[in-house]
């Protein structure tokens, strides 16, 4: 066997998980979790599957789930139901014994690989040319270990969509620009509504290494990444129009990764726990269309049966990558965690992770 075959190979769920049935694999999660007690600790990301959150010890949106992980000192073995940078985060934020597991490696997080760190440092060596020291980096979490550090080691921070206007507001105190990567949208919708005009943030394209801009650079406030979450770009204004049109009523609420376009023209906007909050709480018979991810959607129509609650747009499909998350896979990690043989564990090493902790403790301080 070639060593690349070997690799996948090990990555890939055994057969004999394929051919348990749901009520089996339920028992097994359930005995396993029981006897391994706080030894197992699961968190679980509000975009998981039902099958995969009934059985999380936690569950939140990403800024929860990085101080739920860090406050967790005791369990061996966190079996992180999320995506990729999430687990990178949890195993930064968590002691030298613990061992974080990524039930299934594939789960990654395709606004996350729209940043890599050699496009990183490109960016910032053209724009110090341009602008000198004059600029504070701040990454969305939903980026590699590896920028965090880059961040982390330029005195920036890490952001949530939960507290992102706090870390910009404060980003500002830093210095005269910021750079806001991966995440074009929640990087204009937060920075907007801190009061900054359009024409005063341009676009740094990756792939054609290439500023954006018309005018006088030296009026850029903000430096957008060009990158996108491919599941919140299926929200459009036409969807909100849509939505209008046929019930004037449906109150329209969307999470800050969709465009400034459809923020603008929701009547509300916020992260996973705004969202959930703001739901659970308004009153009875409340209507609402609700532009996230899908698997959340469908778990507030079923925790909140008194609401009519739609998804602003009726073609959505849940995040695939968060998908990858099932319940053959977890079972998988929880018995191996179980019999002490390791799969699918995700190690940040200690130089990247001290780099990114001064740039996550920023994040942690303003919540
Ligand atoms: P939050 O959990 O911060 O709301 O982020 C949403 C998301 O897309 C996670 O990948
Ligand atoms: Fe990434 Fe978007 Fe999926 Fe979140 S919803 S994990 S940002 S692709």
């Amino acid at each position: 066997m070639q060593v690349l075959d070997f690799l996948k190979a090990s990555h890939q769920l055994p057969e004999k998980y394929k051919s348990l049935t749901k009520v089996e694999m339920e028992n097994e999660v359930k005995r396993i979790k029981e006897q391994m007690g706080d030894r197992l600790f699961i968190p679980g990301h509000h975009y998981q599957k039902d099958e995969v959150i009934q059985f999380a010890d936690v569950t939140g949106d990403s800024l929860q789930l990085a101080q739920l992980a860090q406050a967790n000192t005791k369990a061996e073995y966190i079996v992180f139901c999320g995506v990729h940078f999430m687990a990178e985060t949890a195993d930064m934020l968590t002691n030298q014994k613990q061992k974080v597991i990524l039930p299934d490696m594939r789960a990654g997080c395709s606004m996350a690989d729209m940043a890599n760190i050699d496009q990183t440092e490109n960016c910032w060596t053209s724009l110090q040319q341009t602008f000198g020291d004059t600029i504070v980096p701040i990454t969305y979490v939903n980026s590699t270990a590896a920028i965090k550090a880059f961040v982390g080691k330029n005195g920036g921070a890490t952001v949530t969509s939960s507290n992102a206007t706090k870390i910009v507001e404060w980003a500002f105190t830093q210095k005269e620009r910021i750079l806001f990567l991966p995440d074009q949208h929640l990087g204009r919708n937060t920075a907007y509504d801190l009061g900054i005009p359009l024409d005063a943030m341009a676009i740094w394209n990756p792939i054609s290494n290439q500023l954006k801009y018309e005018g006088d650079v030296t009026q850029i406030r903000v430096i957008l990444w060009k990158g996108h979450c491919s599941v919140h770009e299926n929200f459009s204004v036409a969807n909100v129009e849509n939505n209008r049109e046929t019930d004037a009523e449906r109150k329209i609420i969307v999470h800050p990764e969709c465009s400034w376009e459809v923020v603008q023209a929701a009547d509300y906007a916020g992260s996973t726990k705004y969202i959930i909050d703001k739901i659970s709480k308004s009153a009875p018979q409340s209507k609402w269309a609700i532009g996230t991810e899908m698997n959340l959607v469908k778990r507030l129509i079923k925790d909140n049966p008194d609401k009519d609650i739609t998804s602003l747009n009726p073609f959505m499909c849940p995040c695939l990558t968060m998908n990858r998350i099932d319940l053959p896979h977890l079972l998988w990690a929880l018995e191996s965690a179980e019999q002490g043989v390791i799969t699918n564990q995700v190690i940040v090493d200690h130089e990247t992770t001290e780099a990114a902790k001064s740039a996550l403790e920023q994040m942690l301080i303003h919540t």
